[in-house]
């Protein structure tokens, strides 16, 4: 198969984004990334992106009118550089279906919690606000509502004694960082199917052939036979 051609969307830090850097470079990861875009100026990934020699673009969505006309710029951007798959690597927009239709199936997310729980905004905060002693990631297929689309693999983290938001933000990440590079090379090996929803109104359903995508406890988690053992 030929290599992915990425475009990588992103807002802020773009830890995911090098994370995929890394991964291409190392040979562990056969895709080449087309176009780094952001909708926002002075972003840091983008400076990640220039360091790799990817081409960059700037697009702040304040400058347009509604949703679908800012997509429509974003999707002939992504065109324009030769993208066929798009990466959301901590981009903080909703996307129409302006922008879904021009990759259809093709967008792929990473979510800092374990789908359907925690959507949104600070899935971190929310894990513990709730109370779950488990959470992790989600790397999913990209559809008009929030966090809402297709999963092709999760990550668990454990939520460990003491922790606040930004430590267990920081061993989610680096779940992130694999997860997503291991999703991608499963998708540049041909290996993702899509299947429409059974039934009008359903989901559709993601998976990933030949592959275990789910990945157990990571980083501090006790196996079954310690549990109950006390400190
Ligand atoms: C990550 O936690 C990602 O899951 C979420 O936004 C954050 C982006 O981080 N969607 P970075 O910009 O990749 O460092």
């Amino acid at each position: 198969m030929p290599p992915l051609d990425l475009g990588v969307l992103i807002s802020g830090r773009g830890s995911n984004l090098q994370a995929i850097l890394d991964a291409i470079a190392a040979g562990r990861l056969d895709a080449r990334v087309r176009l780094v875009l952001s909708n926002r100026p002075g972003a840091a990934g983008l400076a990640r992106a220039e360091r790799a020699g990817i081409p960059t673009r700037v697009i702040p969505h304040q400058g347009f009118a509604d949703r679908d006309s800012f997509d429509a710029a974003v999707v002939a951007a992504l065109r324009e550089a030769g993208a066929a798959w798009v990466v959301l690597a901590g981009f903080m927009r909703l996307l129409t279906p302006t922008f879904l239709d021009a990759f259809p199936h093709r967008v792929v997310n990473i979510h800092p919690s374990l789908l359907p729980s925690f959507p949104g905004v600070d899935a971190q905060q929310q894990a513990l606000d709730h109370g779950v002693r488990i959470t992790g990631c989600t790397v999913h297929l990209v559809d008009t509502g929030t966090d809402t689309g297709p999963i092709l693999a999760q990550a668990a983290v454990p939520v460990l004694d003491g922790d606040d938001r930004d430590a267990l933000a920081a061993r989610i990440l680096v779940e992130e960082h694999a997860l997503l590079v291991r999703a991608l090379s499963w998708i540049a090996e041909g290996r993702l199917r899509v299947a429409p929803p059974a039934a009008p109104g359903g989901r559709a359903r993601a998976t990933i052939a030949g592959v275990d995508t789910a990945l157990g406890l990571a980083q501090g988690g006790r196996a079954p036979e310690q549990v109950g053992e006390g400190a």
